[in-house]
């Protein structure tokens, strides 16, 4: 029989720490939508899940790839594809899977940056290579700064293991919370005046949860800032792919190019196919590096978090069909720039706004006026509502570190068309039911 907690034998610091970050609304809200998951016909009155940033919008292109290449999914020359399958292992990854996708990973920069297939290390996933360049770049204690709003998930993946802190770029709505040079300095004096080394900058470009890239100015600042600081500048590019015009995204790769390589040496990308591929499942990431030592240490710390070799043959074959690729590119990127106007319009009509967002699988939408005080707490009375009586799970900008009460983020990707439009209609009632003489109530 079990024993209760308090007689069994104790477990480490680390499995019992609370950095992992699951407690928060964000997971929270995860939770309400698996006890009564909406079904338009088994369920049409439970939780719309809109707190997950997935990408189904562009599934059925990834079918008829496979339909029409069924050798890309098996094992290839019967028995013996299955034995080299199998016995695979070396940590550097199949050849042909890393220069699939360097071309992939050009191809969403347009063409614009050169990607060697040499400096790309294979990761289970942009969590895993997140974690991994911490692992690297800081030591226990030490801290890495990051812009806010910022993905919840960064919480578990640069901290729980790795003992390293996060130190937060507080932006704001005052300039669409781009960031600046004034926060990253202050940010930067806090972490002194605690007496904390500073390792790196870690940028999301585009921005989960804005939705947004950053511009090449101020990609060109935070650089700077980085090169002034003698820190490492971390730029997580896993929406690259999924801005809606491949012009308006500046990946760091090209500040580089620009620049002739100056400072190459602190910069690290990293990539996953988990958004722009909608791949979540295939658990498949890089950490790409222009800095020697960190791609020779990485690659062997990537022993912790390797991709099945029959993961990587297939997307070898997928990513190296140029005429599959451009075409998926493009018409992805159409379809979520359609999405994001359906919502952000609707929205509008519902007296609601979102930021102005060119990028990713998600809206960051301003419920500040709904809110009857401007603090977390009230923001979160807002989000239970949400949640609980409309039943949309949303995840509430504190859950990203936002500094400003009453900003969402609501993901618009993982669901069809028709539960968009069902979700909206929600979202409208909800507010129409609320709003007397012009302003909006509670209760
Ligand atoms: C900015 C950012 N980085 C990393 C991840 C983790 O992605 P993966 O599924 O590749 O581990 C996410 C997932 O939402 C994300 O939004």
């Amino acid at each position: 029989m079990a024993k209760g907690l308090a007689d069994s034998a104790p477990l480490s610091k680390m499995a019992i720490s609370k950095a992992h970050g699951e407690d928060s609304p964000y997971f929270a809200g995860w939770k309400a939508y698996d006890e009564n998951p909406y079904d338009p016909i088994n369920n049409p009155s439970g939780v719309i899940q809109m707190g997950l940033a997935e990408n189904q919008v562009s599934f059925d292109l990834l079918e008829e790839y496979l339909t029409q290449h069924p050798e890309a999914a098996s094992w290839g020359s019967g028995i013996s594809g299955f034995r080299e399958n199998a016995l695979f292992q070396d940590y550097h990854g199949l050849q042909d899977f890393r220069k699939a996708m360097a071309s992939f990973m050009e191809k969403i920069r347009g063409g614009r940056a050169k990607i060697d297939p040499e400096r790309i290390i294979l990761t289970a996933g942009a969590t895993a290579a997140n974690e991994l360049l911490t692992f690297i770049l800081a030591n226990p204690g030490d801290a890495l700064l990051i812009p806010t709003p910022y993905y919840p998930g960064f919480d578990r993946d640069l901290r729980w293991r790795t003992g390293v802190n996060i130190i937060p770029v507080h932006c704001d709505s005052s300039n669409d919370f781009q960031i600046t040079l004034e926060a990253l300095e202050d940010a930067y004096s806090e972490a002194k005046l605690a007496n904390i080394t500073v390792k790196g900058l870690l940028l999301t470009n585009p921005s989960n949860p804005l939705g947004k890239a950053i511009s090449r100015p101020i990609l060109e600042d935070a650089f700077d800032f980085a090169i002034a600081k003698n820190i490492h500048l971390i730029s997580d590019e896993i929406y690259s792919g999924s801005v809606f015009s491949s012009s308006e995204f500046v990946s760091v790769a090209e500040i580089l190019e620009a620049r002739g390589f100056d400072n190459a040496e602190r910069v690290h990308i990293v990539y996953s196919l988990s958004k722009d591929l909608g791949l979540p499942g295939f658990r498949v990431g890089t950490v790409y590096s222009y800095n020697d030592r960190v791609v020779t240490t990485a690659r062997r710390m990537s022993s912790f978090t390797l991709i099945s070799s029959q993961t990587q043959k297939m997307l070898a074959s997928m990513l190296s069909d140029d005429t599959f690729t451009e075409k998926y590119i493009k018409t992805n990127r159409d379809r979520l720039r359609k999405r994001q106007k359906f919502i952000v319009e609707g929205l509008k009509s519902a007296g609601i706004e979102c930021l102005q967002g060119n990028a990713g699988l998600f809206c960051w939408m301003n419920l500040g006026p709904l809110l009857d005080e401007p603090t977390i707490e009230g923001e979160l009375k807002v989000w239970d509502l949400m949640v609980n009586e409309v039943r949309l799970n949303i995840s509430p900008g504190s859950s990203c570190h936002c500094s400003e009460a009453g900003w969402f983020r609501v993901c618009f990707a993982n669901m069809s068309q028709q539960t968009l439009e069902v979700a909206l209609r929600r979202i409208k009632t909800f507010v129409r039911k609320r709003t007397r003489d012009g302003r909006f109530y509670l209760n």
